[in-house]
């Protein structure tokens, strides 16, 4: 039985750890200083099982110990943002917070393979990496995977198209520098600028990089889970059948895209042992330069974690 830790029991973890148990990908270790929290979801989802006819395995923990022998370690740990507040400015406090998970990572789950979920999550995957010091295929963040899936789902819903028929890709940060790539998205087996005008590209565009805010602010208090917890899940599913999908991750980049030096969005192929292989898609020149400014504010932000 694969063994996957989730590190935080708010509502992204705690909905991630449904999703994975309901795909029987395997025991889950739910970790949480608040004890109390971790113990009511596991408890609750445990509930679950008759009704769903799974005999599926959770453990409540706030002990770190637990984790020793995953195969994946899922860190959703630190703050949200409320309303108005940019992933940003959740920098210092998840910066802290993270460098005591990456501490008890490297103690107890040295093996794992991490995707890294925590805001701002370009930053977070970056410090990750260089605290766990460990090969940069095997901890990588969850970003613009929910942004692809926010731009073909608003695409579907804009040109009425089932949303299987979609084919869409987020680079960048996962934030106001993320690149929809509208040249690239299809529709069938057409390009999706055969389908709306360039001003319409543009409102898509827009909404995607808006929809984590937009939630937020109706949210009121804390911030998107069903999207999250579901990219998240794509992902783990694709290292643990060891399948080769393509999905946007923030990694560390070396060279890659004419960029070194920091965690980025771009596409991937994930599988046993995490990346397999950096994509590298033709960009024109204005897709490329937005890149490159984008990895620019992630740098600058990277350099003020001591
Ligand atoms: C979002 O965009 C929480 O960053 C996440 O909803």
């Amino acid at each position: 039985m694969r063994k996957i830790s989730v590190i935080g029991a708010g509502n992204v973890g705690g909905l991630c750890a449904m999703r994975l148990l309901e795909n029987g990908l395997g025991e889950i270790i739910l970790v949480d200083v608040a004890l109390n929290l971790a113990q009511a979801k596991a408890l609750d989802l445990e509930d679950a099982r008759y009704a769903l006819g799974s005999n599926y395995q959770i453990t409540a923990t706030d002990d770190f110990s637990r984790i020793s022998g995953s195969d994946i370690a899922i860190i959703t740990a630190g703050l949200a943002r409320k309303p108005g507040m940019k992933r940003e400015e959740l920098l210092a406090k998840n910066a802290q917070i993270l460098r005591a998970v990456a501490a008890n990572l490297k103690k107890s789950a040295p093996d794992a393979i991490c995707i890294v979920v925590t805001n701002p999550v370009d930053v977070m995957t970056y410090l990750c990496i260089k605290e766990l010091n460990t090969d940069r295929r095997r901890v990588f963040g969850m970003g613009i995977n929910l942004d692809a899936s926010r731009f073909a789902n608003l695409i579907s819903k804009r040109i009425n198209q089932d949303i299987l028929n979609i084919k869409a890709a987020v680079l960048g940060a996962h934030g106001e520098e993320m690149l929809p790539l509208s040249r690239l998205a299809r529709v069938g087996n057409r390009p999706l600028n055969s389908f709306v005008s360039g001003s319409e590209l543009k409102q898509i565009e827009g909404e995607t990089v808006l929809r984590g805010a937009q939630i937020v602010n109706l949210y009121g208090s804390g911030s998107a889970y069903f999207a999250p917890s579901a990219a998240i899940l794509q992902m783990v599913k694709a290292v643990l059948n060891d399948s080769d999908e393509i999905c946007g991750a923030s990694i560390l980049l070396e060279g890659e895209y004419g960029i070194s030096g920091a965690c980025l969005g771009v596409p991937v192929k994930l599988g046993k042992g995490g990346i397999k292989e950096i994509i590298k898609l033709d960009l024109n020149k204005d897709e490329l330069s937005a890149l490159q400014k984008s990895a620019e504010a992630v740098k600058e932000l990277c350099m003020t974690l001591q």
